[in-house]
């Protein structure tokens, strides 16, 4: 079934809670309906929003907003350890986490809390405390938009890497994400090496499923604003990768900086966006309705009333004096329309 709006305001629908509109928004539920809606409208200009906690508008939207409302999860197979599962894009990604904690699998424990969607998660492949979507996904299922077919990609066609798919780059444009599957294990396998994941779970009385998940709430929580109190779309930055000479000489005069290894070179290294926002002198700076998060600098907070023009201005003051700062250049991880 397919429901289509006209001149529909936004607000409600980004997690930014940003004031803009769109021409058109068509929520479907199956890829017959993305099919007929494809081949009778042929749309020229389309966007696919989830959830809305990854995108800001910055103005009026001129196409259609395409929105998924299946959220179906299904068992495919179950052989005792692991267990194979399908949820369609719209399922809510914490509450599938949460499922997954009840039942007793494990693999996507350290991803609780992150606001998104089933559909949005292989497209950034979302992440957190050590762990990625990507480790748990077997396979994508999308609907085409060129050949009107689905199409079945396995998690090695998918190009995954931080915060990086093939979904952001060739299938741009092209790709609707109608579910994702998932390989989950009963063999219990934490993952507590990030930061104070460890503390927090031994806090708690050890490394049980909800354990994790409780640490890693907390630990969310302590950081992270709520997007429903204060509107927000999680990291607005991406941590950027430098060569190593650069992280050698920012190492040289700040000792205590950040920085990590990036799996497969030892010629790139990943650093903080987060700290060097701080370092930068930037952390709770506030301009207007528009502000740096003052517990994580990598969060970029609406106060109530912004523009997506507002958001934007501060994220460009927010490079330029990073860049002044440290000579690194940092980039927008959120999808900007
Ligand atoms: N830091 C500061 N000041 C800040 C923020 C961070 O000094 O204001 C320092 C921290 O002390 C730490 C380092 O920077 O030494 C990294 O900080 P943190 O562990 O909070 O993680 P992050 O790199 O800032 C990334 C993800 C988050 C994810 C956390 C935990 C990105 C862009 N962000 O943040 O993801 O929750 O790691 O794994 O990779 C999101 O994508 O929306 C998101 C919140």
């Amino acid at each position: 079934m397919k429901r289509t709006y006209n001149d529909i305001n936004l607000q409600n629908r980004n997690s930014f809670g940003v004031v803009e509109s769109a021409a058109q928004l068509v929520e479907f539920e199956t890829a017959d309906d993305l099919r007929d809606y494809f081949a009778e409208q042929k749309p020229a200009k389309w966007y696919v929003l989830g959830g809305g906690n990854n995108t800001l508008f910055t103005q009026r939207y001129d196409g259609v907003i395409l929105s998924p409302t299946s959220s179906k999860r299904t068992i495919l197979n179950d052989d005792g350890e692991s267990v194979d599962i399908r949820v369609e894009a719209a399922h809510d990604w914490d509450a599938l986490v949460e499922w997954s904690v009840e039942e007793g699998l494990w693999g996507i424990e350290n991803l609780s809390m992150i606001p998104s969607s089933v559909g949005a998660a292989p497209v950034q492949n979302i992440g957190a405390y050590g762990a990625e979507a990507k480790d748990a996904i077997t396979t994508v299922e999308y609907f085409d938009t060129k050949t009107l077919n689905v199409v079945r990609l396995r998690n090695e066609e998918c190009s995954f890497g931080y915060r990086e798919s093939i979904f952001k780059h060739e299938l741009r444009g092209v790709a609707i994400i109608l579910a994702v599957e998932f390989r989950l294990h009963r063999t219990p396998k934490p993952n507590l090496g990030y930061g104070d994941v460890i503390k927090e779970v031994e806090a708690r009385g050890g490394a049980t499923l909800r354990n994790i998940r409780e640490a890693i709430c907390a630990i969310r929580s302590s950081k992270l604003p709520d997007p429903k109190i204060l509107g927000n779309a999680g990291s607005f930055f991406k941590n950027p990768v430098v060569a190593k000479e650069v992280a050698e000489r920012l190492l040289k005069q700040y000792p205590d900086m950040p920085h990590y290894a990036v799996a497969g070179t030892t010629e790139s290294v990943k650093l903080a966006a987060g700290w060097l926002i701080d370092r930068a002198g930037l952390k709770g700076y506030r301009s207007g309705s528009v502000g740096v998060h003052d517990r994580q600098a990598l969060v970029l907070v609406n106060y109530g009333g912004a523009t997506g023009s507002e958001v934007i201005a501060l994220a460009d003051y927010v490079c330029s004096r990073v860049k002044e700062c440290f000579d690194v250049a940092i980039s927008p991880e959120v999808n900007i329309l």
